[in-house]
């Protein structure tokens, strides 16, 4: 049982590169199950909209994960309330429509949580992540709830996503962490048997400031004259993890950081 994750897509050339080479990596790497972050995969790299959600379904994302970005695009909070294959995290504040925690049938058939947590320095206001982190993992269990439990945390911080991971040891196969867009290099197995990433980096162009047009950004720091944040779309990198899962703790056998395409060196 193998499962990818792919770290934030962005823009256009994020989402193109995803959708274009997503089938031939699941054939080549025999992929069981797909779970990509998509909250910056619109055109202008804020949010996601119905098509891209499709469409990524339709290349063999199983599930897709968001973070701060999910309500950029409006349509997204009438499709979320209906699409189970999206979703949000958990504890976000508030009276809000989709959920951040669904379970799912890999291409084996068997049971994949999928659960997205966002963090909560420098981040939007939300619940306290390890509060809601504790409660779910004294409610839920694998082999009684789900064979395997992916863990989408989407944080700023390198000292908030590893103190989420040991909090997760032995109870989820997999967290990795998403939003910085930048591919760290710790992808291991922790003591426990959960595969870790501090954060998986982003699908996109890294000819840029995060995804972003470089000079655009470049202006806005040096205060000169700039316009709204907009991707930057060369060739994009895609970034993320294949963890190899064991069917009978459905733990993580081993990680590997994966990179392929694009200025990355790749890694698969
Ligand atoms: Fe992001
Ligand atoms: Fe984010």
């Amino acid at each position: 049982m193998k499962i990818l994750f792919l770290g934030d897509i962005v823009g256009d050339t994020g989402f193109k590169s995803v959708k274009k080479s997503l089938p031939k990596i699941i054939s080549k790497k025999e992929i069981d199950f797909v779970c990509v972050n998509g909250e910056n995969a619109a055109t202008e790299g804020v949010g996601l909209t119905e098509n891209i959600a499709n469409e990524l379904f339709n290349a063999g994302v199983d599930v897709i994960t968001t973070g701060n970005h999910v309500w950029d695009q409006k349509e997204i909070y009438e499709f979320i309330k209906d699409e189970n294959k999206l979703l949000r995290p958990l504890n976000m504040i508030g009276d809000l429509p989709g959920k951040g925690f669904s379970v799912y049938n890999s291409k084996k058939n068997l049971k994949v949580g999928v659960l997205n947590l966002m963090g909560n320095v420098f981040m939007k206001k939300c619940d306290d992540v390890f509060k809601t982190a504790y409660e779910f993992i004294s409610k839920k269990k694998i082999s009684k709830d789900y064979d395997f439990l992916i863990v989408d945390f989407h944080g700023e911080i390198t000292s908030e996503k590893m103190a989420i991971g040991k909090l997760f040891d032995g109870h989820a196969t997999l967290v990795v962490g998403t939003h910085t867009h930048v591919p760290t290099n710790d992808a291991r197995v922790l003591n426990n048997g959960t595969g870790y990433i501090t954060d998986a980096g982003m699908c996109g162009d890294y000819d840029s400031v995060i995804g972003m047009n470089a000079q655009n950004s470049l202006n806005k720091f040096l205060k000169k004259e700039s316009s709204k944040h907009f991707p930057s779309n060369g060739e994009a990198s895609l970034s993320g993890v294949v963890v190899e899962c064991d069917i009978v703790s459905g733990l993580a056998k081993n990680i590997e950081s994966f990179i392929y395409g694009g200025s990355l060196k790749s890694i698969n």
